[in-house]
C-alpha cells in the first residue's frame, strides 16, 4: 500500500447482502471501489452487533484492493492479533474505546498492519494530536457509530483542523457516515482523501445487477470534482 492523497471510495459492506459478502465485494470492486470498509461492532462500544475475526478472515480472499477494518469495539487490544491473522490491511480503533490509544496503535503496527484511529462526532481533532506519528489514518465519524443509513453530521471544520495538525505526515483522512454526492464535496475540499459510503453505494443494485454500484461510486467521485 503506497501513500497518496488521491480520492478513494471505500464501500462499507454493512449495507451489502450479509448472506453474500464474497460476491458483493467482488461486484463492488469490479464497479470501481478503491478500498473495502468492514465494520466490526460489539454491542457494547456501540449499540449494534456485526461480526468478528472469523468472518473477516473468510471474506479476505475476495478482497483484491485494501481491506479497511473499522473496529467499534472495546477493549481493542485483546483482538489485534486475531484481526492481523484475518488479513486486515488497515485496523482502526476508536480513541474513545480505551485509555491507552498510544499503546493500541503501537500494537496494531507491531502486528504488521497499518494503524487507524477514529474520532466520534463529539471528540475534537486535538484528541489525536500526540499519536499522529503512530498512525496511518484518522477516521472522522460523520454519524454516531453503530448503524448504516444515518443522517450526516457536518465535520468539515474538524477535517480542516486535522489536516493542519497532520501537516506533511503520510496520514490518510477518512470520512465515515452519511457520505453522499451532496455531503462529500466540502469534506474532500477540506482535505479528506478516503470516503466510506454504505447506503449511498449499495442502493439500487445487487450482485445480479451491479451497475448501480458503479453509477453510485462515480456520482460521489464526480461530485468531488466540482467546485464547492
Ligand atoms: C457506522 C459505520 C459506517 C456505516 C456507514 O457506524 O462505521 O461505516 O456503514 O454507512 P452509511 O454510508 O450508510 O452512513
Ligand atoms: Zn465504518
Amino acid at each position: 500500500m503506497s501513500f497518496d492523497r488521491s480520492l478513494k471510495i471505500a464501500p462499507s459492506i454493512l449495507s451489502a447482502d450479509f448472506a453474500d459478502f464474497g460476491r458483493e465485494i467482488e461486484a463492488v470492486e469490479a464497479q470501481g471501489a478503491d478500498w473495502i470498509h468492514v465494520d466490526v461492532m460489539d454491542g457494547h462500544f456501540v449499540p449494534n452487533l456485526t461480526f468478528g475475526p472469523p468472518l473477516v478472515k473468510a471474506i479476505r480472499r475476495h478482497v483484491t484492493t485494501v481491506m479497511d477494518v473499522h473496529l467499534m469495539i472495546a477493549p481493542v487490544d485483546p483482538y489485534i492479533d486475531a484481526f492481523a491473522d484475518a488479513g486486515a490491511d488497515i485496523l482502526t480503533a476508536h480513541v474513545e474505546a480505551g485509555p491507552h490509544i498510544h499503546r493500541t496503535l503501537q500494537a496494531i503496527r507491531g502486528a504488521g498492519m497499518k494503524a487507524g484511529v477514529a474520532l466520534n462526532p463529539g471528540t475534537p481533532a486535538v484528541a489525536v494530536e500526540h499519536v499522529l506519528d503512530l498512525c496511518d489514518l484518522v477516521c472522522v465519524m460523520t454519524v454516531n457509530p453503530g448503524f448504516g443509513g444515518q443522517s450526516f453530521i457536518d465535520m468539515t471544520a474538524k477535517v480542516r483542523r486535522l489536516r493542519e495538525l497532520i501537516g506533511d505526515r503520510p496520514v490518510h483522512v477518512e470520512i465515515d457516515g452519511g457520505v453522499t454526492p451532496v455531503t462529500a464535496p466540502s469534506l474532500r475540499a477540506a482535505g479528506a482523501d478516503v470516503l466510506v459510503a454504505g447506503s449511498a453505494v449499495f442502493k439500487g443494485g445487487s450482485v445480479t445487477d451491479p451497475a448501480p454500484y458503479g453509477a453510485n461510486i462515480r456520482a460521489i467521485r464526480v461530485s468531488c470534482d466540482t467546485e464547492v
